[in-house]
């Protein structure tokens, strides 16, 4: 079998739903729960016998070392993370302890297991680090795009701290020989994010009748990935991805913020016109810029193509008319997430913007 930490996340969940289509192997989700934990996305499957459930922080060493006895797994998918910038922002310290103190104890639980194995389960063991592009810094709008031999220069507290945690995996490879593989990804987008992450606050705002808030100007560049093309990567890098590396996966679909918005707006006007006849980029409304906002992020994905043959197969147009059709056919799910914590952490980055 197979772990999959933070399951209950945006990717997570969605990469657990696409594994279990394809594969008969078993995942054991690992997940502390925490607001961007959410089981209702494994609903379809939360009877499987491939599937199963450990509710735990991954900062539990005590827990996480007994999940390895008990289950014994040939890899570890590792996505569990505090993964939303603003909130770091607002609250660096969890970021500190999930994401580093946390993928260190996990290095340490895959470690002290790894070493107790046979030389061909050894040999067969796998770390896999879900990492980010934001480790890379900022780009200006002719630098070439990220590679995997760009420097790191992370700009904000989540950026830092998986930063950190990428530091520590590869250490692990180079001093111990776990072996591991790191994927740095760019933005993603698709079912069941949580709508504090831009493409799905635009939509629920704007179905909502809410204004549409864009940092600064709206010019900063983001490149945008399908979520599930996402987890065809991470699929190949395990199963193909060569010990040690790093591989950096993206889109090819660089984007303005005010792009993406008004994207969601014009397909919006289509598929759910306003009664009134009113357009729904009258909600827009340009607020004051993140601190630190970086300004450009492009990812050279060349290296997992060649290598590897992974590309993306959904174009930024067809994945969005999906995401937001998924949206408008999931208004419960929306509803039971956007709970009186959402509202608070609303009116904390918000509130003072405007
Ligand atoms: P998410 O915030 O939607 O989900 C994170 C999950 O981790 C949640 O289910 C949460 O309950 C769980 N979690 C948090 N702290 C935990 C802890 N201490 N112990 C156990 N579980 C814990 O995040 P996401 O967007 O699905 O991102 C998943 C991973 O992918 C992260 O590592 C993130 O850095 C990386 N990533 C995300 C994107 C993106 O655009 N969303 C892009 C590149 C990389
Ligand atoms: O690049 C990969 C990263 O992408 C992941 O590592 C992070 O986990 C993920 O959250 C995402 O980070 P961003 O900060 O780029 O995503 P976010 O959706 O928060 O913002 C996208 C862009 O939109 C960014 O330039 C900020 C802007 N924005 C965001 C929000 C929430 C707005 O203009 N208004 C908003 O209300």
């Amino acid at each position: 079998m197979i772990f999959v930490t933070g399951g209950a996340g945006f990717i997570g969940s969605n990469f657990i739903l696409n594994w279990l289509q394809s594969t008969d192997e078993s995942v054991l989700n690992i997940d502390k729960l925490t607001y961007a934990g959410n089981l209702t996305n494994l609903k379809s499957i939360e009877s499987s016998p491939q599937y199963s459930f450990a509710q735990a922080d991954i900062c539990d060493a005590d827990k996480i070392k007994s999940l390895f006895k008990a289950h014994r797994p040939r890899a570890i998918l590792h996505f569990a993370a505090e993964s939303h910038v603003d909130r770091s922002i607002h609250g660096p310290a969890e970021f500190i302890q999930t994401n580093i103190v946390g993928t260190f104890n996990l290095l340490q639980a895959s470690l002290e297991y790894w070493r107790g194995l046979d030389e061909t389960e050894k040999g067969r063991f796998r770390f896999l680090h879900v990492s980010t592009d934001e480790v890379y810094g900022t780009l200006d709008s002719k630098d070439p795009a990220f590679s995997e031999t760009t420097a790191y220069a992370p700009n904000s507290p989540y950026s830092a701290s998986k930063a950190a945690s990428d530091h520590l995996v590869r250490a692990y490879y180079y001093t111990y020989g776990l072996p591991v593989l790191t994927t740095n990804c760019s933005n993603n987008y698709g079912p069941m994010q949580f709508p504090e992450k831009l493409i799905p606050l635009v939509i629920h705002n704007a179905l909502g009748g809410k204004s549409l808030p864009i940092y600064g100007d709206g010019s900063n560049v983001r490149d945008w990935l399908y979520v599930q093309d996402h987890c065809e990567a991470i699929r190949v890098v395990l199963e193909k991805g060569r010990l040690g590396e790093t591989y950096n996966v993206g889109g090819w679909n660089e984007k303005r913020n005010i792009e993406v918005v008004d994207a969601i707006c014009d397909f919006l006007d289509q598929v759910r016109p306003l009664p009134s006849g009113v357009k729904y980029r009258d909600q827009k409304v340009f607020v004051a810029d993140r601190p630190g906002h970086d300004k450009r992020y492009a990812i050279d994905a060349s290296k997992i193509e060649k290598e590897l043959g992974w590309r993306p197969t959904e174009s930024f147009e067809t994945g969005l008319k999906k995401t937001i059709q998924w949206y408008l056919d999931n208004e419960e799910w929306v509803r039971g997430v956007v709970s009186g914590s959402y509202r608070e952490w609303f009116g904390m980055n918000y509130g003072g913007r405007v």
